[in-house]
C-alpha cells in the first residue's frame, strides 16, 4: 500500500493518543513531544523488553538509576564540558541556526562524510555547493562555530553563590561513576554490566524528524566492564545480541543494518552503529562502543578515586575495559511505529490502517466489546477480571467495524465481542489483528490465550 510518511505518523499518533506536539496550547516548544495514554503504554513496554533482555535475562548485569543533575567534574572527565558540540552556522538572512554537518550530508547523499571533514573543510564545501537556507533560500551563511549541547542550570539560593550544574547529556556517566558502589555492593566479578534507562537532554538545534532528534529523550544504556583482552569478543556479542533484541520485538532484518563509524574517538578501538530504514532513510537507532579503560581511567585521574579492580583469582589490578551498547528509546519508539504501519485495502476498497505491533509492545493487549450496550453485564466482568492480568481496554461506542478499526490503528493483537450467545454459552469470539481471524473461545480460556501470545 501507500509509503509511509512521517507527516502520516505524525497525525496517527496525534489522532490515537500516541504522541502529541509539547506545549501544544501554547504553540508548542520546537522538539518536544509528549506521550499520551497509548504512547506511553508503549514506550514502558519497550522500556519492559530492553531491561528483561538487557538486565534481567543478561549474566552478571545490573541495573542503576542515578541522578539527572551529577557533580560537573563529571562532565569535565568524561569530555563533554571540553568537546561535547556540533558545528553549527547561522543564515544571515532569516537568522536560523543549522548543523553544517546535516546540511551538507543532505546535499552530499553519503558521497562525503562530514564526520570526517574540519570545519574549514566543511565550510570551503557549502560555499562551492552553494548550500541555501532550508528555511528561507538565502546562501549567506556566518562562519561555522562549535556549539556545546550541554543544557546549563544553576544550583544555589542566591545569584552570588550559584554553581554551573548541567542536564546530563546521557546516561552512561551514572553507570561510570558507580562502577565502584555497584562493584562492592553485588560483589560481582568482571564481566559484569550495569544498565540503566533514564532522561538525557541535548540542545539540539536541526529540527528532528518528529521524535527521531529531541531535545529531550531518554537513553538506554549498557556498560559492559571487561578485560581489555576480552573486549574485542564481548563488542561482537554486544553487535548480535543488540540486532536479535531487535529482530525479536518485531523489526524486519531487511530494514536494520550495521555501519562502522568512519571516524573513532582516540580511545577507541571499535564503534558502529545498527541503522534503521526511516521514512526519511538509513539514519542510527543504536551505537556499539569498544572504549578501552577511558571512562574509568578519566574518572579515576578527576574524582582522585582509584577505579582499579582486583581479579579475586590471580590478585591481578586493572582498570576495566568498557563495552558500550547505547539506544535511544523514544528513537526505538519511532522506528517501532514505522516498523508496525501498514494500511490495507479490504474488499470493497475500504483502507484498513493497522500498527502490527509485536503484542508484547502493544499498549492494550485486548479490547472487550460488548456487541451492544445492553450487554455490558456479561462484558463487564470479563474486562473487570482481564485487566487484572494485563492492559486491556473496554468500548461500548460506535459499530463494531469502527471499534475493530480503532483498536486496529493502535495496535491492540486481540479484540473480543460477547455477544448474545455469550448469555447461553459463556463463549466470546476473539478477533486476531493481523489476519482478521476470528475464533470462538470459552472465557475461561480468555486468559491464557492471550497471555501466551503477548509473552517476550
Ligand atoms: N553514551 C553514548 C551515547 O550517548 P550517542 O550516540 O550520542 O551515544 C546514543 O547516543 C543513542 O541515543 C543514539 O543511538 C540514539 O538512539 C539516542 N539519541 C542520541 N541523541 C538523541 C536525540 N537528540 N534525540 C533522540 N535520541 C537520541
Amino acid at each position: 500500500m501507500g509509503k509511509l510518511t512521517m507527516d502520516k505518523l505524525v497525525t496517527l499518533c496525534k489522532g490515537r493518543g500516541i504522541i502529541f506536539a509539547g506545549s501544544e496550547i501554547y504553540g508548542g516548544m520546537g522538539n518536544t513531544w509528549d506521550y499520551g495514554p497509548v504512547g506511553v503504554e508503549i514506550k514502558n513496554n519497550i522500556k519492559r523488553a530492553w531491561w528483561k533482555r538487557f538486565v534481567q535475562e543478561n549474566d552478571n548485569s545490573f541495573g542503576v538509576d542515578a541522578a539527572i543533575l551529577m557533580n560537573s567534574r563529571v562532565w569535565d572527565a568524561s569530555g563533554h564540558t571540553a568537546s561535547f558540540s556540533d558545528p553549527k552556522m547561522d543564515c544571515k538572512k532569516c537568522k536560523s541556526r543549522m548543523r553544517a554537518d546535516t546540511l551538507i550530508s543532505a546535499h552530499a547523499k553519503g558521497k562525503v562524510n562530514p564526520d570526517t571533514m574540519s570545519n574549514e573543510e566543511m565550510q570551503a564545501y557549502i560555499e562551492q555547493h552553494k548550500l541555501a537556507c532550508p528555511k528561507c533560500g538565502a546562501c549567506e551563511w556566518t562562519p561555522i562555530r562549535q556549539f556545546n549541547l550541554m543544557f546549563e542550570t544553576a544550583r544555589g539560593v542566591t545569584d552570588e553563590n550559584q554553581n554551573k550544574i548541567y542536564l546530563r547529556p546521557e546516561t552512561a556517566q551514572g553507570e561510570f561513576v558507580n562502577f565502584l558502589s555497584v562493584q562492592r555492593s553485588t560483589r560481582a566479578k568482571v564481566p559484569f554490566g550495569i544498565a540503566q534507562v533514564g532522561k538525557a537532554f541535548r540542545n539540539e538545534v536541526t529540527p528532528g524528524n518528529f521524535i527521531f532528534r529531541t531535545i529531550e529523550f531518554e537513553q538506554m544504556e549498557h556498560q559492559l566492564f571487561c578485560k581489555e583482552e576480552d573486549s574485542k569478543e564481548f563488542y561482537e556479542k554486544y553487535k548480535e545480541k543488540a540486532m536479535q533484541f531487535l529482530l525479536d520485538i518485531g523489526f524486519d532484518k531487511e530494514h536494520l543494518r550495521f555501519k562502522d563509524h568512519d571516524k573513532l574517538a582516540h580511545y577507541a578501538s571499535a564503534a558502529c552503529d545498527i541503522q534503521f530504514l526511516y521514512p526519511m532513510g538509513w539514519e542510527e537507532l543504536n551505537g556499539i562502543h569498544n572504549r578501552g579503560s577511558y571512562d574509568l581511567s578519566r574518572h579515576q585521574e578527576y574524582s582522585g578515586k582509584s577505579m582499579l579492580y582486583t581479579d579475586p583469582f590471580n590478585g591481578e589490578k586493572y582498570i576495566p575495559s568498557v563495552v558500550e551498547y547505547s539506544i535511544g528509546a523514544d528513537r526505538l519508539m519511532l522506528a517501532v511505529l514505522c516498523e508496525a504501519f501498514d494500511e490495507e485495502e479490504l474488499e470493497g476498497g475500504e483502507i484498513r490502517s493497522v500498527l502490527r505491533l509485536a503484542p508484547c509492545l502493544a499498549a492494550y493487549k485486548a479490547a472487550v466489546l460488548p456487541l451492544q450496550k445492553n450487554l455490558s453485564d456479561s462484558a463487564r466482568p470479563i474486562f473487570e477480571k482481564l485487566r487484572k492480568s494485563f492492559p486491556v481496554i473496554y468500548d461500548d461506542a460506535g459499530s463494531i467495524g469502527k471499534r475493530y478499526r480503532r483498536q486496529d490503528e493502535i495496535g491492540t493483537p486481540f479484540c473480543i465481542t460477547i455477544d448474545f450467545d455469550t448469555l447461553d454459552d459463556n463463549s466470546v469470539t476473539v478477533r486476531e489483528r493481523d489476519s482478521m481471524e476470528q475464533v470462538r473461545l470459552k472465557v475461561d480460556e480468555l486468559e491464557s490465550y492471550i497471555g501466551n501470545a503477548i509473552k517476550f
